[in-house]
């Protein structure tokens, strides 16, 4: 269990290291061409950016992206989340406080009520609210213009977003993972932010083990860190990487426990599968939504599991990873 405080120092941390400008932002070279695009018209043209939808497994960026239009639009930046929104009139509240241009980030989109996302519907199409006043028979609605703005939401997955909802987005996005050429160049802008001094094959090796995602480099970077500063002379090296990933049970492929307990329970309680997400979910008391937008897309997209209409299946490199032989 993380304690409140270190929870606050790992925030403090990932946002003294995120960019701020689109030209700093390494990676996603696709989304960051379009959205280049779409807000240099948008500015021309002296109008608000479409609302813009962020997809992707966590820690790739999208909080960072919805900073980044906010500073490139030059306006505010009001963040919230799906689920501390609990209702409509919290929700209206929020909509009708903000300024004409300001960047609205829901993250967690997909966890916003129904009646809440309603809200959104007038809001996002047309810059209004509607509100009921009255009951019963007498009861009527009257509409609340909003200044203009933009919505930036972020969810795991876009199909969890309802189809009024994922509409109503002019620019969808989906974000990938990252190449270990990508990782190396975030963490070697990360070390010089932190002021600590890492050698190339220091930075291969964090990035090699990073699962794709610029959250856990940095963060692994600043627990090798402090390995580097106590058992040895403050310098980051492969050395002091591996040292430090291993106490961290990060193994050599990169994957950390969850990963290898996954593959561990496909191969040694479902004989290497097929089977459905939901029983691996149930086999080590995780929820199945958080195994499929979290853990799996990594393991899939690296090829330790098979997606099979019958359900998932441990490849050979799962085998090999685990140190285990697969039968023929
Ligand atoms: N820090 C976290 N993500 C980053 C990125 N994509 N580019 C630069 N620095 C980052």
């Amino acid at each position: 269990m993380i304690s409140t405080e270190s929870f606050q120092e790992e925030e403090k941390l990932e946002n003294s290291l995120r960019p701020m400008k689109l030209d700093e932002y390494i990676g996603q070279e696709r989304v960051k061409d379009n959205l280049r695009v779409y807000i240099e018209a948008a500015r021309s043209r002296k109008d608000v950016l479409d609302h813009v939808l962020f997809y992707g497994p966590p820690g790739l960026g999208k909080t960072t992206l919805a900073g980044i239009i906010s500073n490139e639009m030059g306006t505010n930046l009001k963040v919230t989340s799906g689920p501390a929104i609990e209702k409509p009139g919290e929700m209206a509240a929020i909509l009708n406080n903000l300024s004409e241009g300001d960047i609205l980030f829901v993250d967690e989109i997909h966890r916003l009520n129904r009646q809440v996302e309603e809200v959104l519907y007038p809001a996002m199409e047309d810059f209004a609210i509607d509100i009921v006043i009255g009951k019963g028979a007498s009861a009527r609605s009257i509409r609340l213009d909003l200044p203009k703005f933009t919505l930036v939401g972020a969810t795991t997955r876009a199909g969890l977003l309802t189809a009024p909802l994922r509409d109503r987005f002019g620019v969808v996005s989906h974000l990938e993972f990252y190449t270990t050429d990508e990782l190396e160049k975030i963490i070697r802008r990360s070390a010089q932010v932190l002021n600590v001094e890492i050698d190339d094959e220091g930075a291969h090796e964090l990035a090699r083990r990073s699962r794709g995602t610029p959250r856990l480099a940095n963060r692994m970077l600043k627990r090798v860190r402090d390995f580097a500063q106590v058992k040895y002379d403050g310098r980051i090296t492969k050395e002091v990487a591996d040292y430090a990933l291993t106490l961290m049970d990060v193994d050599k492929d990169g994957l950390d426990r969850n990963d290898r307990m996954i593959l561990s329970a496909i191969i040694n309680k479902f004989g290497g599968g097929p089977v459905g997400i939901e029983t691996i979910a149930a086999s080590i008391g995780e929820d199945a939504g958080t195994l499929e937008d979290v853990y799996e897309p990594y393991l899939v997209q690296n090829g330790f599991i098979n997606r099979t209409p019958r359900g998932r299946v441990a490849s050979a490199l799962a085998y090999e990873s685990l140190g285990l032989v697969m039968p023929e």
